[in-house]
């Protein structure tokens, strides 16, 4: 894999996957497509710039995205419209983005013959029951519950066609909700932490009784490597840390770790649809390929993207304002 091109690249996980393959591959060359929208930040780069070749340009552009997947060796995809209380109103965007997009990757990697990894999430899995202890694994159904997960779920229904019909090689990883720095501030984690460094109340949707399993960027980082590495063509792979937490028992730790009392926060409307529990079965890629979480104690890494929202005022405070108006509007 002497030319990675990586798809999504100035958002949250493809930024700090650059990153990764930079200090733990130097010899790789990268190619980062992204179409910077709200999400995408090329300050998240800054430092290594001079070591990448940034275009800026739409995942759907299919004559760009042909050229670009023409010069590499491989595509890691990562561009999408993630965040699932946009897609509640503005479903259309993430349609195009993330079915059309990955129509578009599809089609060169195709033409090109070349390996594709395609990062999906546990979402288009649906709700998980709160008790019982049941995991999603890769032979779970899709059944997913917002315009976001149905446009992931119909992306990854796009690649094991492609796989089946054409001979594509690509793999699929479904991984948890990933924390760590980089991760743009409408995000749980992010919004709770900032909110408190600006002296505003942490929000917490409906009861807070919704149960997320979290997973450190770098570690979802590092089974995307090995899959790409190691994966066997066609197979997909769910990643997660095992590290269950309700959304009030993390917002209560964050207060914590951030000196302020747990009651320190309000609760808003519940997000329309909003699963339950998510939870992966990830035995296969720990198995198979060998990966292990090497962030596992959560408050350790929860303690160390506090400290990194901290000291990167300068990267996040332009987003905030607006960012919070958006959940005003919302009335989150
Ligand atoms: P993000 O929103 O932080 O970043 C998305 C990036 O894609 C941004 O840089 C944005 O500018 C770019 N982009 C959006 N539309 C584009 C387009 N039309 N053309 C080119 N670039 C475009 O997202 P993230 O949290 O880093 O998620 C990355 C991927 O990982 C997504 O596919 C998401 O579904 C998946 N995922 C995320 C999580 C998580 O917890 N954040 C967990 C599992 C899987
Ligand atoms: O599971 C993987 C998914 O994790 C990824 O596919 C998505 O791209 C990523 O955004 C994330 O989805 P969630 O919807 O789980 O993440 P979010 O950060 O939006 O919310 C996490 C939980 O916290 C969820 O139960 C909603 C709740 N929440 C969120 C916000 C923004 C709050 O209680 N208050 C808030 O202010």
């Amino acid at each position: 894999m002497d030319h990675l091109l990586v798809t999504g690249g100035a958002g949250f996980i493809g930024a700090n996957f650059v990153r990764r393959v930079l200090a733990t591959r130097p010899g790789t060359r990268i190619t980062v497509l992204d179409a910077l929208t709200y999400a995408g930040n090329r300050a998240s780069l800054g430092d290594v710039a001079h070591r990448i070749r940034f275009v800026v340009g739409d995942v759907v552009d299919r004559e760009l995205v042909d050229r670009l997947v023409g010069e590499a060796d491989a595509v890691v995809h990562f561009a999408a419209e993630s965040h699932v209380d946009n897609s509640l109103h503005d479903p259309g965007t993430f349609l195009r983005t993330n079915v059309e997009g990955t129509f578009s990757v599809l089609e060169a990697v195709r033409r090109h013959d070349r390996r594709l990894h395609h990062v999906s999430t546990d979402e288009v899995f649906g709700s998980l029951p709160g008790e019982g202890g049941q995991r999603f694994t890769e032979l779970s159904r899709f059944d997913p519950s917002s315009p976001y997960s149905a446009t992931k779920a119909a992306s990854d229904l796009l690649v094991g066609a492609w796989v089946r019909s054409y001979g594509v090689r690509a793999t699929i990883s479904h991984c948890a909700n990933n924390y760590g720095p980089y991760q743009n501030v409408e995000k749980f984690l992010p919004r709770q932490i900032t909110n408190v460094l600006r002296g505003r109340r942490p929000r917490l949707y409906g009861a807070g009784a919704n149960v997320r399993e979290w997973t450190h960027v770098d570690d979802h980082n590092d089974a995307v490597l090995l899959i790409l590495a190691g994966g066997v063509v066609g197979e997909t792979y769910l990643v997660g840390s095992g590290a269950e937490w309700s959304n009030r028992d993390l917002l209560a730790l964050t207060l914590r770790i951030l000196g302020r009392p747990a009651d320190d926060f309000d609760t808003v409307p519940d997000r329309p649809g909003h699963d339950l529990r998510y939870a992966c079965d990830s035995r296969k890629i720990r198995r198979e390929l060998g990966w292990r979480p090497r962030h596992p104690d959560l408050h350790a890494g929860l303690a160390a993207t506090v400290d990194w929202y901290r000291r990167n005022e300068w990267w996040w405070g332009p987003q905030k304002a607006a960012t919070e108006r958006r959940y005003a509007a919302a009335g989150r």
